[in-house]
């Protein structure tokens, strides 16, 4: 994680971050030197250049030129990832970023994309002393950023980290039981008040749902409740953050095929992702009320699962007809809406890993959305989404779609056709609530099999960001 450096040793590993080469003053490079690297890069159009001083490795980094600020910033996290990459490969152990400009944020950009880009998830391999990253400690040395800048952004991505090792962690480590245990961790860790309820409590508050899904499975289901209440909050209300937190989707009796099982050890990206958000927000002291809530189970093939047809009383009473037991994700959240309504919410979002269909709209690229009652609070989050560049492509939420899902003998049925697959699910979503809603749906990028520049392979976080910049701009607004 980068900390602020003050002096620069002369054998100290460096990065020269730059618009243009020929700023960078004689204290680190040559006249020669310079000039080489005006040429190299004016002329051969590279982005970096690496002098190797009898492996002192100092490189000159180039800020590509780019008026959009959102996009720019991206450059230099992917520069940093690149760089970061670098000097593993010739084994350097530490490296300082010198914001030669005196440009904070591409400076901090660059900084963030090292660190993301660094995340290994090495805890089953044998040989993992190898394989580990020689490059661990990163300075940024920058007059015009300050401490604390650097430490938020330290906190952020420690809990992006922290969320892609719950969504790494196979299903044969991690059951609904283990998933709240981590959760209540990280609440310790964050001052976070944590509550599990176990499987009576979830039947006592008859969430039809969540047992539901859970019928199939031989571990219980848990409902976790984080709850991040600062002394004086800037919202009345609170912000409930609720997950999907399928610790692993076989589709039960609706069995998935082929290969769309074998990453499904991600399906609790949402709650995950939910958390880590709250122990972001906990661990900057945002003074923002904020309510987590992740209900979590397996979805498994078995005797006693749930098979199509079947009807089931939710949480608040509504019959659900499951036509497929592979729409289970909106079962569970259901639960979970149901019981944000007791909270008086001023906003619910979602996070889920809810549909294919989702994720063969937008791909990895971005974060489908749809909201109901919270247009502003979109706009917003889409901004938010630009600049951690964790996109947002807001759906159509028209009412005709709601038709799709009625069922002829329960209240609603669980799927709604073969069309618009993602708002669908989001209309059985929006059933249950009765305040502004925001769905987000993060099957495309939740997961990934190939690295994606500081996207690690496996999980990735994608949303924690986002959702941390949406709360401070919670602050910031007023
Ligand atoms: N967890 C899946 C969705 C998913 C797919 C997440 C790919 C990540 C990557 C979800 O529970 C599911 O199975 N959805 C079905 C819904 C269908 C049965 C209406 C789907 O998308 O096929
Ligand atoms: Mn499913
Ligand atoms: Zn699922």
């Amino acid at each position: 994680m980068p900390k602020k450096i003050d002096k620069i040793n002369q054998e100290d590993n460096l990065i020269l971050l730059t618009a243009d080469a020929i700023k960078i003053p004689a204290d680190y490079l040559t006249k020669e030197e310079i000039a080489y690297a005006v040429q190299m890069i004016s002329g051969h159009k590279k982005e970096n250049i690496l002098f190797d001083r009898l492996g002192r490795y100092i490189f000159v980094q180039v800020i590509k030129e780019e008026k959009d600020s959102s996009k720019r910033l991206e450059n230099c996290r992917k520069a940093g990832d690149a760089l970061a990459a670098r000097l593993n490969d010739l084994k350097a152990g530490s490296v300082v970023i010198v914001d030669v400009d005196g440009k904070a944020a591409e400076t901090l950009a660059l900084g963030e994309g090292m660190a993301l880009g660094s995340y290994q998830f090495l805890k089953y391999r044998k040989e993992r002393k190898e394989k580990e990253n020689t490059l661990k400690s990163l300075g940024i040395q920058s007059k015009e950023l300050k401490d604390e800048t650097i430490e938020r952004m330290n906190i952020i991505a420690d809990a992006v980290m922290r969320c892609r090792d719950l969504v790494n962690e196979p299903v044969s480590h991690l059951s609904a039981g283990d998933l709240a245990k981590e959760f209540q961790k990280m609440g310790k860790e964050a001052g976070i008040k944590v509550e599990v309820l176990n499987k009576k409590k979830i039947e006592s508050l008859k969430m039809g749902g969540l047992l539901a899904v859970n019928k199939g499975s031989t571990d219980p289901p848990t409902f976790t409740i984080m709850e991040w209440k600062p002394e004086k909050p800037v919202n009345k209300k609170p912000l409930v953050l609720v997950g999907k937190g399928v610790v692993f989707d076989t589709g039960g009796s609706n069995l998935k095929i082929g290969t769309f099982m074998y990453d499904m050890k991600c399906d609790m990206a949402g709650a995950a992702t939910m958390a880590a958000a709250l122990y972001a927000m906990a661990g900057l002291g945002l003074p923002v009320h904020v309510v987590g809530l992740m209900p979590a189970t397996d979805n498994r093939i078995d005797a006693n699962a749930i098979a199509p047809g079947d009807i089931i009383a939710m949480a608040d009473g509504t019959t659900v007809e499951v036509m497929n037991t592979d729409a289970e994700g909106r079962l569970i959240l259901a639960d979970a809406l149901s019981y944000a309504k007791k909270l008086n919410p001023g906003l619910v979002i979602t996070a889920a890993t809810l549909t294919g269909a989702a994720s063969r709209a937008i791909g990895k690229y971005g974060i489908v959305a749809m909201q109901t009652g919270a247009a502003n609070d979109m706009e917003r989050l889409k901004e938010c989404g630009d600049k951690v560049y964790e996109r947002i492509a807001e759906f159509p939420f028209w009412d005709e779609y709601g038709e799709l899902i009625k069922s002829e003998i329960a209240d609603i049925k669980n799927i709604g056709g073969p069309d618009a697959g993602m708002i669908t699910a989001g209309k059985f979503l929006a059933h249950f609530t009765d305040y502004p809603f925001i769905h987000l749906d993060i099957a495309g990028p939740a997961f990934i099999d190939k690295k994606d520049s500081y996207r690690t392979a496996g999980g990735t976080g994608m949303g924690v960001r986002l959702l941390v910049e949406f709360a401070e701009r919670m602050v910031v607004r007023r």
